[in-house]
């Protein structure tokens, strides 16, 4: 610092700003909506709708009650990118088993197009940089006599730098590339990934993108253990996932399949 002049605190984060996003989209026709601070997006992209506001993309600073998989709190304060996502789909509520997995496909894209890292997918939606958590996703499901409909929503650590730590290992993009992340550019590849992914799911299901999610699979061949509401403990080695979505496990008994929703997951050496 010269002159004399006192140090400046470091600039905070550019505010999301929905008509940055909305010009640097290139595919998405979405209907979007930003909010400072909500209780979760999901669930107010729910109640606007359910209210008639024909919004399709709600995106917050904040969330007071932000939720995760499995029942879980999603931490969300300042410095995330919080987005939910509303898209019908043609065929029965059925036909969406592998939807997380096509959302975290999305996402990781999105942020290694915009970070130049490169992201990890933990089964079935966990998106990872050098083994740590930096985005997760929370799929709602509605289903309609015309076909079901989906909220999509998507949570990235983008500068938590200086806060506490959730109960995993978890990473931030900042502190994974020592720079600040434009949250608008962010935001609008996001939107237009998840855009071309689910009509892409939506045309030809999870089976045209099963290739995909082996590129980036953290898991395979990893030994796991996998356990969930019901279910014995299962330990195995992690051997992909099939055309829809189900992770494949290598069991002593024989190949087991095992659906997203209430699995726990954890690596065993
Ligand atoms: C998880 O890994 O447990 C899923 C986390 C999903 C968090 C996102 S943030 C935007 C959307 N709104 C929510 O309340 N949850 C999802």
């Amino acid at each position: 610092m010269t002159n004399g002049s006192r140090p400046q605190p470091a600039p905070g984060p550019i505010a999301l700003d929905a008509q940055r996003i909305r010009s640097r989209l290139k595919r998405s026709k979405a209907t979007l909506r930003v909010e400072r601070k909500v209780d979760s997006t999901n669930t107010r992209l729910a109640a606007l709708r359910a209210g008639g506001e024909a919004v399709d993309i709600l995106l917050a600073e904040a969330q007071s009650a932000g939720r995760g998989r499995r029942g879980r709190r999603w931490i969300s304060p300042p410095g995330g990118l919080y987005l939910s996502l509303y898209r019908r789909f043609s065929g029965p509520v059925r036909r969406l088993e592998a939807l997380g997995l096509v959302a975290g496909l999305a996402g990781a894209a999105a942020i290694e197009r915009c970070c130049g890292r490169r992201a990890g997918l933990k089964w079935p939606n966990d998106i990872q940089i050098d083994g740590r958590k930096v985005a997760g996703c929370l799929i709602d499901l509605g289903g309609r006599r015309d076909g079901a409909s989906a909220i999509i929503g998507i949570g990235i650590n983008v500068d938590f730098r200086g806060q506490t730590a959730p109960d995993q290992p978890w990473t931030d993009l900042a502190t994974t590339t020592g720079q600040a992340t434009d949250r608008n550019r962010l935001a609008a590849a996001l939107i237009d990934q998840l855009a071309e992914d689910l009509d892409t799911f939506d045309d030809q299901g999870f089976a045209a993108m099963q290739a995909r999610w082996a590129r980036r699979d953290v898991l395979s061949e990893c030994t796991v253990l996998a356990s969930g509401p019901g279910e014995t403990m299962i330990r195995g080695q992690a051997r992909g996932v099939d055309e829809s979505g189900r992770l494949l496990i290598q069991t002593p008994q024989g190949l087991r399949r095992l659906h997203g929703g209430e699995i726990s997951l954890r690596t065993d050496s």
